[in-house]
């Protein structure tokens, strides 16, 4: 009974934050690193709400008592305190599984230029949390992996801003992702926290990408924060010798395409990077861009007008040392070299938007991105708020890495099963996509491969994958399922005529354990190693096989993961430990990738 109370108190929760439409956050502006910004991030007061009574008693307006009679049982002060950004999880002991609301608090002295605005900008919230500046509720977020912002122009004082951040991480049917899934559920203001400066009417937005086909083409589209016609832009690209100007319309938006010479086309062998600059006459952005063509012709995929094989891997969005979200630069320093020391030229960001640092150094590093909001199995695919919810989380990731020209695919859903309100849900997710960006291809993981007997051949019936540009798909042989045929007979006839990608394969070993390579519940690492060496082999049978992509980088934690020995809530298909050592099955990936030219 408690629990329906919950999921209805929940809902309510949702439906508010969905029907305050003026209390929504913002779409966050584009590339907030390249803006005059200060940091909030630091240690934050905290109150753990777990009976969810600090919005009732209106803890964020942090009454003081004054008369004899006044008393309020909370203060913010000289109690808990919580980094930020960075999980709820890993920071205390009583917080590993706590799942509810945590209020936290900091004060904050600016000064507010008056031929300014200002904005206060989330990197991510998880899962869902409203926002109180100086007592009053300035707006709401849902989405645990995606930025937005608030602007609190006049709304600031000089001197003792109270900012409160009503966060809350409990699991709901109708969220995204929702009851059960393979990761931890981190709570928390787990990314950067800034207050972003801008003039009056300032540059919003901006997509400058090469077009999909042609090598030489550049197109560009800015967007003004107001709808400010005849306002003057240019864009520069100095190494290229580009400057073009143009004239924002009615809507205070300008497009202009125009052709370059000797354009370096970014690729993970040489990751190109141009300085492009972006003015108006109040405001000026500049940005680090690459440029390159990704399309599908047949069964191959072109980067660059080459076609490309896949030598990619996933990994969660984790320090497993520390036990916590990634957050930072060296954070994501960490991942992505053991990325590129395995060989990989494709990391699969797993299963949800991942943080701008890690998309930007990968960016950098060279290697192509995949990008997913975690649609992951059980969603509520008939439920209309949830639909819009996704279309919303979708629009949010797009926005933000739509100039990152690493992102080459948008993932729409992981492992669901056929349905036709599955098909509408995830073509809306497609429709959402494309209303941003028609360049990049779109694919989407299955686990719905199976061995056809009468055949002798793996095969798989899902007709929406007539909807992507390249199939994805998850297949556990040798750990999930045991072989039908030996691996040099498993032969696949799935999705032909479209590229495909084994986007997760792999099984647990616990590092250290040896000895019994033939047995699957010794979570050995010679077990794992016989695996990796079995699927590896299987991959030579199948012909439009374009990619792999080992689950996983690194042992990950997971409440789902129970047994007391070799898992003890930590998921063990990673091909290095949560200690951060390699596992045998590390070095049989790295022969597959370097014999792969
Ligand atoms: C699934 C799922 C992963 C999960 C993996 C596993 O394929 O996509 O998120 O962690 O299987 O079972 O380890």
């Amino acid at each position: 009974m408690i629990m329906k109370l919950t999921k209805i108190i929940f809902s309510c929760f949702i439906i508010c934050c969905m029907t305050c439409a003026d209390l929504q956050a913002q779409q966050a502006i584009a590339n907030v690193y390249g803006r005059e910004v200060r940091s909030l991030n630091g240690k934050w007061e905290a109150i753990i709400d777990l009976y969810d009574q600090g919005r009732k008693n209106k803890i964020f307006l942090n009454k003081k008592a004054e008369g004899k009679t006044d008393f309020y049982e909370y203060a913010f002060e000289n109690g808990l305190r919580l980094n930020v950004p960075s999980d709820w999880n890993s920071q205390m002991p009583e917080l590993k599984y706590y799942e509810g609301t945590v209020w936290y608090a900091r004060r904050f002295d600016v000064k507010q230029q008056p031929a300014k605005r200002l904005s206060l900008y989330f990197g991510a919230v998880s899962y869902r949390c409203r926002i109180y500046l100086n007592g009053k509720e300035i707006g709401s977020h849902e989405g645990g992996f995606t930025p937005f912002q608030i602007e609190v122009t006049g709304l600031v004082k000089d001197t003792g801003n109270f900012l409160a951040v009503e966060v809350n991480n409990t699991r709901t049917v109708d969220a995204i992702p929702a009851m059960a899934f393979d990761w931890w559920n981190y709570g928390g203001i787990t990314r950067d926290v800034f207050l972003v400066n801008t003039p009056k009417v300032f540059i919003e937005d901006y997509f400058i990408q090469l077009d999909k086909y042609k090598a030489d083409k550049i197109d560009a589209r800015i967007a003004l924060s107001d709808k400010v016609a005849g306002t003057p832009l240019t864009i520069e690209i100095p190494e290229l010798g580009v400057r073009q100007s143009l004239t924002t319309d009615e809507k205070g938006t300008a497009e202009v395409s125009f052709n370059v010479k000797k354009l370096e086309r970014w690729s993970p062998q040489a990751p190109k990077l141009y300085k492009v600059i972006i003015s108006s006459p109040d405001d000026k952005v500049e940005e680090m861009i690459g440029f390159r063509n990704i399309y599908v012709k047949g069964e191959d995929i072109y980067l660059n007008d080459k076609p490309i094989f896949l030598k990619s891997i996933s990994f969660h969005e984790e320090i497993p040392q520390r036990k916590g979200r990634a957050f930072s630069e060296p954070d994501a320093v960490m991942l992505l070299s053991e990325a590129k020391a395995l060989g990989c030229n494709m990391i699969r960001l797993a299963h949800y938007p991942q943080n701008e640092y890690i998309v930007r150094m990968a960016e950098k590093m060279g290697f192509l991105l995949w990008e997913e909001i975690p649609i992951w199995q059980g969603i509520d695919f008939e439920n209309e708020q949830t639909k819009q919810k996704a279309g919303n989380m979708i629009g949010e990731m797009v926005m933000r890495d739509k100039n990152r020209c690493a992102l080459t695919f948008w993932g729409v859903a992981n492992e669901t099963q056929p349905s036709a309100p599955r098909n509408e849900f995830l073509k809306h997710l497609i429709s959402c996509v494309k209303d941003i960006d028609t360049t990049r291809l779109i694919t989407a993981a299955f686990d719905l491969v199976r061995f056809n007997r009468d055949r002798q051949v793996f095969v798989m019936n899902d007709p929406f994958i007539k909807e992507l540009d390249v199939v994805a798909v998850n297949k556990y042989m040798g750990w999930y399922h045991q072989w039908p045929v030996t691996p040099d007979k498993a032969v696949w006839d799935v999705a032909k005529g479209q590229p495909l990608i084994v986007s997760e394969f792999g099984g647990e070993a616990l590092y250290g354990q040896t000895g019994n390579a033939d047995v699957v519940s010794s979570w050995s690492e010679d077990y794992q190693a016989t695996l990796f060496r079995d699927n590896l082999e299987m991959f030579k049978h199948i012909p439009n096989l374009r990619g792999t992509s080992p689950w996983v980088l690194f042992d990950f934690r997971s409440p789902f993961r129970f047994h007391p020995t070799n898992q003890e809530d930590w998921n063990r298909k990673g091909l290095v430990s949560d200690q951060g050592y390699r596992k045998k099955a590390w070095y049989l990936m790295k022969e597959y990738y370097d014999s792969i030219k």
